[in-house]
């Protein structure tokens, strides 16, 4: 056997040093480097059978029809790309306490009745989750569960059973004796991670893989599993906030940044059908600072509300916090808005948050936030029927973004009178009971605001 290298990795990205630094070059975290003991990769998993290496002209290659079989939750399928694909692996990354563990018993639990699962837990003990299911009233009869954290025996009895789904909750749990390293380090989780995935692979076995997010937002080590694995769900949202929202990272099977919605209730997690109001604060008065606009997440437009707060700053280094979308966009918005319009923030604070605690990806917000901020800035509300989409160009110009049809036909459905879009995304033929108001520039849209 070769002997053992030292290795220092990085906890928070997995980047391997020879030696130790303070400061890890890949992800910047400090301190976060430590030494974990591992052997040379190779010839380690020649103990699988069925993985001969064979050459193959592509034309050989048979393709058997991906078996999708539905998770019975519309939602999770639609994250999932349409279902769960047998043989592939699973990364379902979220705060402690979000509904990781719920979502997958609910899901398993009613899978249960037609395929043999296999549920293994490292966390829990197996009276907790049998309570957890009796509560939520699910199938119990021919699910199996195993509370062990040693992914070698877990697999050796996944050999001996079978499963054809199994569940691994959670990967941080798990530890290899192929590694000295403790359990929850990066090197474990990668390890333990690998032979499930190489499991899974081999024998057709869904695999689903439960991780936690530390408190920057990556998920704790697991960041190296993502290219592991074929697919990884993320929970996102507030744990105050009822609703729970699932995105799509990475699919080898499906879109990317589809969403997938569901509410937290007394009886588990439900899923939400018609999502597209549920981002709205639900007022009716308008308020300064707060505007609504169409966003498309994956592939349903969603009304979504926007609100900013700009105050005098009483410190030299005045604050810009945003909730929900990216900060530096943020930062970039002021700087067009003071370029273009001569409308200054520099000695402002501004706050900015996406109500329902959803992450905008997409540059449609733009202009939308631009108007929350003039509006808390002039202290002017708008009107609730209002809906503004758009991105803005360095040069202040005002770009389309896709789907802009959706975004008004969903809007008007929802009984908004006005909205103000992209030159290029104005119908041609007219919306049904909705004014458009095209602009194409940061300065238009700044006159068509003072005309409310
Ligand atoms: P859990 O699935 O244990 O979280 P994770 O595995 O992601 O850490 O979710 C637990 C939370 O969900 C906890 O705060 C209680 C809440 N919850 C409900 O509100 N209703 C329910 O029916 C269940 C099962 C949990
Ligand atoms: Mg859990």
């Amino acid at each position: 056997m070769a002997k053992p290298k030292l290795n220092f990795c990085c906890q928070h990205c997995g980047t391997l040093y020879p030696k130790w630094t303070g400061q890890c070059s890949g992800c910047n975290a400090w301190n976060s480097i430590i030494e974990e003991k591992s052997e040379a990769t190779t010839s380690r998993y020649q103990g699988y059978a069925g993985t001969e290496s064979v050459l193959t002209r592509m034309e050989e290659v048979t393709l058997n029809d991906d078996i999708r079989l539905s998770s019975g939750l519309q939602e999770l399928d639609r994250v999932l790309g349409g279902g769960i694909i047998m043989g592939s692996a699973i990364l379902i990354g979220g705060d402690p306490g979000i509904g990781k563990s719920t979502i997958l018993l609910q899901t398993v639990a009613h899978l249960s009745e037609k395929l043999k699962v296999l549920y293994v837990t490292g966390e829990e003990s197996l009276q907790q989750i049998t309570l957890r299911a009796r509560r939520l009233s699910l199938p119990e009869k021919h699910l199996w569960l195993l509370a062990d954290t040693h992914v070698d025996t877990i697999i050796a009895k996944a050999q001996q059973e079978k499963p054809r789904i199994l569940v691994i909750d959670s990967i941080q749990t798990m530890y290899s004796s192929l590694l000295s390293s403790a359990p929850g380090s990066v090197g474990q989780v990668r390890e333990s991670a690998m032979q499930l995935v190489n499991y899974a692979k081999q024998t057709g076995t869904a695999l689903f893989l439960i991780g936690h997010v530390t408190k920057e937002g990556h998920l704790a080590g697991p960041r190296v599993l993502e290219h592991m694995v074929d697919t990884v769900l993320y929970f996102e949202g507030e744990q105050d906030n009822r609703y729970r929202i699932i995105r799509a990272v990475k699919n080898r099977f499906g879109a990317v940044n589809e969403l997938g919605l569901f509410a937290m209730t007394e009886k588990g997690l439900r899923e939400v059908s018609h999502p597209s109001a549920i981002f709205l604060s639900g007022g009716t008065t308008p308020i300064a600072g707060s505007i609504i606009t169409a966003t498309k997440e994956g592939s349903r437009p969603l009304l979504v509300e926007v609100q900013a707060l700009v105050d005098q700053s009483h410190i030299g280094n005045p604050r810009r916090l945003s909730v929900g979308l990216e900060s530096q966009r943020l930062s970039m918005l002021l700087a067009i808005l003071n370029r273009h319009s001569g409308i200054s923030t520099h000695s402002m604070d501004v706050f900015l948050n996406v109500v329902g605690g959803l992450q905008i990806m997409e540059t449609g917000a733009d202009l939308p936030i631009i108007f929350a901020i003039l509006s808390s800035l002039k202290n002017r509300p708008l009107p609730r029927d209002l809906l503004i989409f758009g991105e803005l160009g360095l040069a202040g110009e005002i770009r389309p973004v896709a789907s802009g049809q959706e975004r008004l036909k969903e809007a008007a459905k929802h009984g908004f009178k006005t909205a103000i879009v992209p030159q290029a995304n104005a119908p041609k033929k007219e919306i049904a009971g909705m004014r458009i108001l095209p602009v194409q520039s940061v300065k238009e849209a700044i006159d068509r605001f003072d005309e409310f």
